[in-house]
């Protein structure tokens, strides 16, 4: 029989994702111990591997409390809540799965500012209140046509790009540098890129890099006619500018997926009828979902194989 390598749980993971990992490895859910950190100080040098999720990453503490860990696989395109220099140190290899969600991602994106520039969930609302009965629901924006602006123009931004062509939309994008042979039009500072767009959709990474990236300013240069849509991180924007400016009609509506404390949406975007508000679910179908599971499961048992995850987080081994 062969051995079965210890695999720490790092919080709740797909069903069939937890089951497949327990009937290949000996698999302990950190967070069902009594007192997680006391079972850590007791058995973390027993696990040579962790399974984690791109909203729990790895941190620095998790990681130094398992001294004999060799692989992190992660579920998410999301990299910037684990601690990759520390595992770099420590000679750890760490998996995740991109690309795999970059079509569901890019789908709720359009969904996003298909439903805020046209307040489908808004006239849904109106309908269901039986204020059809008392008039007409007012006129929304037209979407075909009009200019695209996306921050990150990266594996996800590029789909979300390309969805744009069948809505006959320009499309310009800012990144740090200009992506090579893109094909679209590079705005050098993202005010530029959101006084030039109709629609500012975000999709750059989270982390450090990117926080409070779509400030006060950025939000102004979009304007009273411009919609924002974030599908990355709530960290990006600046949300108490992002309320204000909403407030204050400085710009016209949003659509977002993702805020600063998920769970947590500020009340103040909660009563606003020009937001479009979801719970984290731009890759949340069963067809992707399933996908990034294989790729969890796959960067294991590669690593265990070959010493080599599948697919491996930027700046890791
Ligand atoms: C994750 C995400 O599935 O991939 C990411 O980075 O944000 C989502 O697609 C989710 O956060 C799981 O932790």
């Amino acid at each position: 029989m062969s051995t079965r390598f210890c695999i720490l749980q790092n919080g709740p993971l797909l069903p069939q994702l937890e089951q497949a990992l327990a009937a290949t490895y000996d698999l302990t859910l950190l967070q069902a111990q009594p007192d997680p950190a006391a079972f850590l100080a007791a058995h973390g040098a027993e696990f040579v591997g962790l399974a984690s999720t791109a909203r729990l990453g790895a941190g620095r503490e998790l990681i130094d409390a398992l001294p004999s860990l060799r692989v992190i696989s992660s579920f998410g395109v999301g990299f910037e809540t684990i601690d990759v220099g520390r595992a770099r140190e420590r000679g750890i290899a760490v998996g995740y799965t991109p690309d795999v969600l970059n079509d569901c991602v890019a789908d709720t994106a359009f969904g996003l500012l298909m439903d805020t520039a046209r307040r489908f969930s808004a006239a849904d609302r109106f309908v269901r209140r039986g204020d059809w009965l008392k008039g007409q629901f007012p006129l929304g924006t037209r979407v075909s046509g009009k200019r695209l602006g996306i921050l990150g123009l990266g594996r996800i931004g590029r789909v979300i790009a390309h969805r744009a062509s069948g809505f006959d939309m320009e499309v310009r994008y800012h990144n740090r540098r200009p992506v090579a042979d893109s094909g679209y039009g590079y705005e050098p500072t993202l005010e530029g890129l959101a006084r030039w767009a109709d629609f500012l959709v975000v999709v750059s990474a989270g982390g450090p890099e990117t926080r409070g990236l779509v400030s006060a300013a950025v939000l102004d240069a979009l304007g009273p006619q411009g919609f924002l849509i974030n599908v990355s991180r709530g960290s990006v924007i600046d949300e108490a500018a992002l309320v204000q400016a909403l407030q204050q009609g400085r710009i016209a509506g949003a659509g977002l997926d993702v805020f600063e404390r998920e769970p947590q949406v500020p009340e103040a975007l909660r009563e606003m009828d020009n937001v479009v508000l979801l719970p984290h679910i731009a890759s949340a179908t069963h067809e992707t979902r399933q996908a990034m599971a294989d790729l969890v499961l796959a960067n294991l048992a590669s690593f265990f194989a070959t010493g080599r995850v599948q697919v491996a987080v930027p700046g890791s081994l």
